[in-house]
């Protein structure tokens, strides 16, 4: 099993959203790490782009403020919207059971997405939008400074391999400023097309390799 990092510290700064009982199992990840609030109370004032008028919440991350290993969506859903967390619709249980398969929990990792507001209607997000987050999303990298990232779809995925396909790219790992990023699908991909599960499965199970600094 690899060794997990574990918050230092941590204050109760994202609160439960008023009036919704989210499952006692997400309670841990609205604990924020003291490291992560002040850029939190930031996100949750930007009126940067359009989708701060639509937003229900924001939803910046998830996760020790120090760790590992980072996980980048695209952008919330309609779940995320409403509790303010990422990854807790079907896509994040998927998320966990990878997770699982590699001997990790969604406590000791940080996941994030590379907009932190609900495109209507799930769209994707546009030019603008990334640009809009992309400080913050800088800033979160700077503050975590994980070992590993995954990339999780394109969007996250173009950050480090502009104009690259995931087909032919995914679980391959490059070491970008000291660090390794994977590219990997978006779990949603998994649930669409069930043959991408064990895919995505085999691209997870490199992550402890890289985290120790054994790669295949
Ligand atoms: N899909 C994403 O990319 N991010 C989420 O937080 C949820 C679903």
């Amino acid at each position: 099993m690899v060794a997990q990092s574990r918050p230092s510290s941590k204050v109760a700064s994202v609160s439960v959203p008023d009036g919704i009982r989210p499952p006692a199992a997400l309670l841990p990840l609205y604990e924020v790490p003291d490291a992560c609030g002040g850029l939190y109370d930031e996100v949750a004032d930007c009126p940067s782009c359009v989708l701060a008028k639509t937003r229900s919440r924001t939803v910046p991350g998830s996760g020790p403020a120090t760790c590992d290993l980072m996980f980048i969506g695209e952008a919330p859903g309609q779940r995320e919207d409403e509790l303010g967390l990422p990854f807790v619709g079907r896509s994040g249980q998927f998320l966990d059971e990878l997770l699982a398969s590699i001997g990790r929990a969604r406590i000791d990792v940080y996941v994030t997405n590379v907009v932190k507001c609900r495109p209507p209607a799930n769209r994707d997000p546009n030019p603008d939008e990334i640009s809009a987050c992309a400080d913050f999303l800088e800033r979160q990298i700077a503050i975590v400074e994980p070992r590993v990232i995954a990339t999780l779809g394109r969007f996250s995925m173009a950050k480090w391999f502009p104009g690259e396909r995931i087909s032919q790219i995914h679980g391959r790992a490059v070491q970008r400023d000291g660090r390794w990023v994977v590219p990997m699908y978006h779990p949603a991909a998994a649930l669409r097309d069930g043959s991408l599960r064990a895919v995505m499965k085999q691209d997870f199970a490199q992550i402890p390799g890289l985290l120790s600094g054994v790669s295949s």
